[in-house]
C-alpha cells in the first residue's frame, strides 16, 4: 500500500544503494520538488550531498534570498550559492524560441553543476569522494510532458528532463518521478519540511525565461519581475493562495498596443495574468478569481511598471492551452 512512511523508506534504502559512498549535488530552485528530493537524499546519505542554488538571474523578486534563508534553516544542508546571471543572460542572447529557450537554460544549469562538481571535489582533498551523482526533483507528469511516457508526444521539454544536453556526465538522481505533486508534498511533511516549503506554489525551472514571450533581457525580466511581484502581493493579501495552483505572469514583450497614460500616448507592451486551478498540472482550468481583485492588480501594474499599458487575462483551460506560455 501506499503510504509517505514506505515511499520514503523505498527510497532512501534505493539512494544509498544507487550512491553507495560517492558523493551527490542537487540542484536547488527553491520549489517543492527539488526542496523534497534534496531532504530524501540528505535523509540517505547525509553530508554526502551538497545542493547548488543557481541564480540565474531569471528568478522571482526576493527569491534567491529565500532560498538562502528558509531553506537551509528548515533542512541544515550544505548549499552552495552560484551567481550565474551573465552566464544564461549570454546564452539567451538573441533566442525567441521556447524549445530553445529551454535547451539552452537546461544545459547551462548542467554546466554550473559540473562546475560545482569540480569545485567540491577539488575542497575534499585528496582523500574526498568524487561526485559522480545529480540528484533532480522530476516528477511523473515533466517525464510524460517532455515525451518520456511512452507513445507520447514532446510537449515541451522540461529542463530537468527533456533540456538536459547529450554529454551529461551525471548519473541522475531521481526519486520523485513516479510521483505527482501533491505526493511530493506529502512526502516532504513526512520529511518534517515546513509549510512554507511544502505547500509552495509551482514555479518552473527556467524560471521567468518562459514567461517573456521574445527574447530575453535584462530590462525585461525587471519589467516582468515587477509586474509578478504585484500579482503575487495581491493575491496573497486577497487570502486567493490556496485556492489557485499557480499564477504565471507573462510579458508579451513581442507585442505593442497604443495607451494613454499620464500626459498622453504610450506604445507598451501587455502583461498576461494566467491564473489556474489543478489537481496535478496534468490538465488544468482557469481560476475565476474575483473582480475587484482583477482589478486591483490591473490598476497597479500599469501604474506601476514601465512600459506596461495592458493587463489581460488568460480565461483558457489546460489543454487545450498549456500553464505556462513557452
Ligand atoms: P505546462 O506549462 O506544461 O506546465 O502546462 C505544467 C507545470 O509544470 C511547470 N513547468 C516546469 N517546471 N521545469 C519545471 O521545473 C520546467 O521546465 C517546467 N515547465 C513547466 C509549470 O509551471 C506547471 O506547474
Amino acid at each position: 500500500t501506499w503510504t509517505t512512511v514506505n515511499v520514503v523508506d523505498e527510497q532512501v534504502a534505493l539512494i544509498r544503494e544507487q550512491v553507495g559512498t560517492k558523493r551527490a549535488v542537487c540542484g536547488l530552485s527553491g520549489g517543492v520538488d527539488s526542496a523534497v528530493a534534496a531532504a530524501l537524499v540528505n535523509k540517505a546519505i547525509g553530508d554526502r550531498l551538497t545542493c547548488v542554488y543557481v541564480d540565474h538571474g531569471l528568478m522571482r523578486k526576493g527569491e534567491t534570498e529565500q532560498v538562502e534563508k528558509d531553506f537551509v534553516a528548515a533542512t541544515g544542508v550544505q548549499l552552495k550559492v552560484v551567481d550565474a546571471k551573465e552566464r544564461f543572460l549570454s546564452a539567451l542572447a538573441g533566442v525567441s524560441d521556447p524549445e530553445q529557450k529551454r535547451k539552452i537554460i537546461g544545459r547551462e544549469f548542467i554546466r554550473v553543476f559540473e562546475q560545482a562538481q569540480a569545485e567540491i571535489v577539488a575542497e575534499a582533498g585528496e582523500h574526498g569522494e568524487s561526485v559522480d551523482f545529480l540528484v533532480q526533483g522530476t516528477l511523473y507528469p515533466d517525464v510524460v510532458e517532455s515525451g518520456g511516457g511512452t507513445g507520447t508526444a514532446n510537449i515541451k521539454s522540461h529542463h530537468n528532463v527533456g533540456g538536459l544536453p547529450e554529454d551529461l556526465q551525471f548519473q541522475l538522481v531521481e526519486p520523485l518521478r513516479k510521483l505527482f505533486k501533491d505526493e511530493v508534498r506529502m512526502v516532504g511533511q513526512e520529511l518534517g519540511l515546513p509549510a512554507e516549503i511544502v505547500q509552495r506554489q509551482p514555479f518552473p525551472g527556467p524560471g521567468l525565461g518562459i514567461r517573456i514571450v521574445g527574447e530575453v533581457t535584462e530590462e525585461r525580466l525587471d519589467l516582468l519581475r515587477e509586474a509578478d511581484a504585484i500579482a503575487r502581493e495581491e493575491l496573497t493579501a486577497a487570502g486567493l493562495d490556496n485556492e489557485i495552483w499557480q499564477c504565471p505572469v507573462v510579458l508579451l514583450a513581442d507585442v505593442r498596443s497604443v495607451g494613454v497614460q499620464g500626459d498622453g500616448r504610450t506604445y507598451g507592451h501587455p502583461i498576461v495574468l494566467r491564473p489556474v486551478s489543478s489537481e496535478d498540472a496534468m490538465t488544468a482550468d482557469w481560476s475565476r478569481l474575483p473582480y475587484d481583485v482583477l482589478a486591483k492588480i490591473s490598476t497597479r501594474i500599469t501604474n506601476e511598471v514601465r512600459d506596461v499599458n495592458r493587463v489581460v487575462l488568460d480565461i483558457t483551460s489546460k489543454p487545450p492551452g498549456t500553464i505556462e506560455w513557452e
